[in-house]
């Protein structure tokens, strides 16, 4: 029936199946850029295959538990999940029970040398903790350097003296939870800062460390993530939170600039990315220190990232580092975007990150006399096209560094300083708690289908395979198909500056409507009240939201009989089209989201991201209900016997209270409102005397969607007393309500006493 045609919201985002716009772009086929990459690529692979020495990631691919890791995701994924509480066990007994836990899920297949462990006890059973306890520690070695900057020293200073890599030390430790552990990591940045050019002052000079094309580079770097800075850590407060960082980063940054410290800011989750690159600049102006960031080349943002940093380095004539990453948060990321609805930020499939990397390399060497550009990679054709570019652009070796990260990789990283490149690990060290997320990002990373690290070591493809260039060309291109199920509305991206000012300026229109009188809505009727009620602003209470007018009994009265009259037409209505009318209804509160939520900020002082909540959940409660009153009241048959006819179908009641408080002001009494309503019964709304202009504002978008007259009143008053009357009444069929103990088991009396008067 095209008339009762379903409007919904266009189903949640996938990713775009092809590269289209902005997908990354290759920049045009070059020939002989390609042909150069080639060449590179060949021979850092040839120099790699003779490099056998310091395999140490080898041995990390001959693991077993990697091995079965990577042929079942499953396991792979409980078996990352207990990695992640290992720290926290004290006991082989914890050990045991939390492996027999996160193992004996349904689906996860086990390999044959944990599954007899498993089921053992006594010896067997320790023997195979010992053994698991033993493999994670030396997982976690492989990529974590030391407990701290001194106990580090001495690798770091192997790594410099012996292999000729510079290093980058990364404090292990993020998205810490009080001011306390924030001041720890403070302190802890400091003393690393202050710590390292002492412990660094008397290693060798290494020209090829210590200077590129522009000047002298600092020995010490150290990389900080600022989420370990900050607990209040959301992009929806995004000035004070950088306010906040730069009064805590400070200190550190002038500790740097006083000692020669380069500091790299490091990138986490898409979700502060802006407010990094913000802090980022900021803190550049505030203090003068050898300053680098990280970009991430997975994100669609890359290459538009990396042009607004170098429009800044050039109105500012700032110089500072990008060290270009493809980003390791990708399962995050992915999984985050879609558990909210929102567009997923990252590209789904891998040739288009490794197209964008060399996408956003081309941006930052196009620019290299503003911004040095670090190459953090671990794929051989994204750092042979980033070579190849810079050759082509005369960028002599020097003004491309090479970072990798510590324990990833070794014979590579070899093979780079054979050709002549600056190469930098990035060298974490800490305690293996606050290791664990970083120690579960490499894990996710090496185990993926599509790293490159396990094609080249854990599964040795040829090199034509490993350095073909990034295009959809014969490669499975993933597509998402749109799902048809209900979903529920996405809430807000407050991490997005375009919706902070869409929801600022919606309060401030809000604002602008303030003290308005809004009348009784009772069939065609509006009624002026000979009382008000007040609204005021619970967080500023001389601020009046509005005055609504509040209903006395003869009002109550009217109500009724009101909806009485208009409930035989809308009872005999399809249910299909009073299942349009809330469809039409929720694209309305769509439309007025940011208002009816600033109104909810203002009237019942909730934050930003409830009211949004609230309003989101109204919304799923009209696409919702109609939904399934479509499936609810389409009557079915039952039974076969010749001569019966059996048909179950339900029917609307008649005229019912909506009784609704004021804490979900708009979910509830929009909820409980047309559930009553799609399923044919007229419903009077008495809203709570707390928020009775949300509920004008809700009949006035009812109105808008086409409810007829006398399906839905609009009945504030007092409770005492006209919503007395309104349970109390012979006609009232049914009440929804949801309040206090006190009113609620009063209404179950009320509401159970079968009156004289009462209708059959
Ligand atoms: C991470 O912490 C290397 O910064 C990157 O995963």
């Amino acid at each position: 029936m095209a008339l009762f045609a379903r409007s919904r919201r266009p189903a949640p985002p996938a990713a775009p199946s092809t590269p289209a716009s902005p997908g990354p772009g290759t920049g045009g086929f070059d020939p002989e850029l390609e042909q150069r990459i080639h060449e590179l690529g060949a021979d850092f692979l040839a120099r790699a295959r003779r490099n056998r020495s310091g395999l140490l990631s080898g041995a990390f691919w001959q693991d077993k538990l990697m091995n079965w890791t990577m042929k079942d995701e499953a396991f792979k994924v409980q078996l990352f999940r207990f990695v992640d509480v290992f720290p926290r066990l004290s006991t082989p007994e914890q050990v045991h029970e939390h492996l027999v836990d996160y193992l004996r899920q349904p689906g996860v297949t086990l390999p044959p040398f944990l599954a007899t462990g498993l089921k053992a006890g006594g010896l067997l059973k320790g023997t195979m903790t010992r053994q698991v306890t033993s493999q994670i520690e030396r997982m976690a070695s492989n990529f974590i350097a030391g407990h701290d900057a001194a106990s580090a020293a001495p690798l770091l200073e192997t790594l410099w003296r012996r292999k000729g890599i510079a290093f980058s030390v990364d404090l292990l430790g993020e998205a810490c939870v009080s001011r306390e552990e924030a001041l720890a990591y403070q302190a802890k940045y400091l003393d690393l800062v202050a710590t390292l050019p002492g412990l660094v002052h008397d290693w060798p000079a290494d020209e090829r460390l210590e200077r590129d094309h522009l000047g002298a580079i600092p020995r010490t770097n150290v990389s900080v993530k600022i989420s370990a800075l900050q607990s209040e850590m959301d992009p929806i407060a995004t000035p004070a939170v950088i306010d906040a960082l730069r009064e805590t980063l400070r200190p550190i940054l002038e500790a740097a600039r006083d000692g020669g410290v380069f500091i790299n800011f490091d990138m986490e989750q898409h979700e502060l990315k802006d407010l990094t690159l913000e802090l980022f600049m900021r803190c550049c102006e505030d203090v003068d220190f050898h300053a680098g960031l990280a970009m991430q080349a997975y994100l669609r943002s890359g290459p538009e990232d990396a042009r607004r940093i170098i429009e800044w380095s050039k109105a500012s004539g700032r110089r500072v580092t990008v060290r270009l990453v493809k980003g390791a948060y990708w399962d995050y990321e992915t999984i985050h975007a879609q558990q909210h609805g929102w567009p997923i930020p990252v590209y789904q499939n891998k040739w288009e990150t490794d197209a964008n990397y060399e996408a956003c390399a081309r941006v930052l060497l196009d620019h290299h006399d503003v911004v040095r550009t670090s190459i953090a990679s671990h794929n051989v054709r994204s750092m042979a096209a980033a070579m190849a570019y810079a050759e082509a652009l005369g960028i002599p070796k020097a003004g491309l560094e090479i970072q990798m990260l510590y324990g990833m990789a070794e014979p590579m990283k070899q093979s780079l300083r054979g050709m002549g490149y600056r190469v930098r690990d990035y060298v974490p060290v800490g305690e293996l708690v606050p290791g664990m997320a970083y120690l579960v990002r490499r894990l996710l990373e090496n185990t993926s289908n599509e790293g490159f690290l396990r094609a080249k070591f854990a599964e040795n493809r040829d090199s034509e395979t490993l350095l073909r260039a990034p295009t959809s060309a014969g490669r499975d291109v993933a597509d998402p198909s749109p799902s048809s199920q209900f979903l529920n509305e996405a809430h807000t991206d407050f991490a997005r500056a375009d919706r902070r000012q869409a929801f600022a300026t919606a309060l401030e229109r809000v604002r602008g409507e303030l003290g308005r009188h809004y009348d009784l809505v009772i069939g065609t009727e509006r009624r002026r009240g000979e009382t008000a009620i007040y609204s005021y602003n619970p967080s500023r209470s001389a601020e009046l939201v509005g005055t609504v007018a509040c209903a006395s009994r003869e009002d109550a009265e009217h109500a009724i009989r009101t909806a009485y009259g208009a409930f035989p037409a809308w009872r005999d209505t399809p249910v299909e089209a009073r299942a349009a009318l809330l469809r039409r209804l929720a694209d309305e509160l769509r439309r007025q989201r940011d208002a009816l939520s600033a109104w909810m900020v203002l009237e019942v002082g909730k934050s930003w991201r409830e009211a949004d909540a609230d309003t989101a959940e109204a919304i799923d409660f009209c696409d919702y209900y109609a939904d399934e009153a479509i499936r609810l009241m389409t009557p079915t048959v039952l039974g076969r016997y010749p001569g019966e006819a059996n048909t179950l179908f339900t029917q609307p009641m008649g005229v019912g209270v909506v009784i609704a408080p004021w804490n979900f002001p708009l979910a509830i009494l929009c909820g409980m409102t047309v559930a009553a309503a799609v399923t044919g019964n007229c419903v009077i709304m008495k809203p709570a005397e707390q928020s009775p202009v949300i509920a004008a504002k809700l009949m006035e978008a009812m109105q808008a969607a086409g409810f007829p007259p006398g399906v839905v009143s609009y009945l504030p008053g007092i409770g005492e007393d006209v919503g007395a009357h309104l349970v109390d009444h012979a006609w009232t069929r049914f009440i929804a309500f949801t309040g206090s103990r006190d009113v609620g088991l009063h209404i179950l009396k009320s509401a159970y006493t079968t009156l004289p008067t009462q209708p059959g």
